[in-house]
């Protein structure tokens, strides 16, 4: 399990994370204008706790959530039940072995979790070997270059290993696409914000972005990326 301070440690403020994140479900509309998941095995890989099974769930054939974490598995079994979500399948794995099939998955969606460039190949063949011939694999992640939350990383003693060029060139090299997705944070109140902003970056500089950027609102871009099998 990759450590994830961010869920694994106050899921709760998480929550808040992804309720703002996205207003408009640019992501989904990007991901859905390259391959389609109606009527497919989609499944999210690193999953969490849960929070996109329900937007796949409304139109896909099924929806494998795949998370190693067991407490932040927990709470996504826990959000599966409260929603009725019938169609849904947890499983205790991890993105180097999926438990799953030769070829019986049509769509994979990653979002923040394990494919973060070089360091995860043994995921990638563990995608070829799942994804049917014709299925696609999508993975979201920051956009290191463009957006306030970008210029927030870049000052984050934490992202120092971010190298946008080689994981730009690492994807490239994978065989997958990748465009920007120009979106936003946006919040119903300012203390949500806060305390997303205190989860995310260490204590002296989200002190310092809160006191520079008022508001609710944050201008975030992220990079989906695809590739076809
Ligand atoms: C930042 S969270 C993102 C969760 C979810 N995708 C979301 O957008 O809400 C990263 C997740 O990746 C999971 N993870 C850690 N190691 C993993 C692995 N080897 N394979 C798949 N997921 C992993 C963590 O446990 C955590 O739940």
């Amino acid at each position: 399990v990759l450590p994830a301070p961010n869920i694994h440690g106050r899921p709760d403020v998480y929550e808040l994370e992804n309720a703002a994140a996205d207003p408009e479900r640019r992501i989904e509309l990007a991901m859905a204008g390259v391959a389609d998941w109606e009527g497919e095995v989609l499944v999210d890989v690193g999953a969490g706790t849960g929070f996109h099974l329900e937007r796949f769930h409304e139109r896909a054939a099924h929806v494998i959530a795949v998370e190693p974490h067991a407490p932040t598995r927990l709470r996504a079994l826990e959000r599966v039940a409260r929603l009725g979500l019938e169609r849904v399948s947890v499983l205790a794995a991890g993105a180097e072995d999926l438990g799953l099939r030769d070829r019986s998955v049509g769509v994979t969606h990653s979002r923040f979790a394990y494919f973060f460039g070089p360091g995860c190949e043994p995921g990638l063949a563990e995608l070829a070997r799942v994804v049917r011939a014709g299925g696609t694999a999508f993975v979201v992640d920051n956009e290191l270059r463009s957006g306030t939350f970008a210029s927030w990383l870049r000052r984050s003693e934490w992202c120092r290993w971010a190298e946008p060029d080689r994981v730009e060139a690492f994807w490239a090299a994978s065989g997958f696409t990748s465009r920007t997705v120009e979106t936003e944070w946006r919040f119903d109140r300012r203390e949500d914000m806060e305390a997303v902003v205190r989860l995310e970056f260490p204590a002296a500089l989200a002190e310092a972005i809160l006191a520079e950027h008022p508001g609710t609102r944050v201008e975030y871009h992220v990079r989906v990326r695809h590739r076809r099998y």
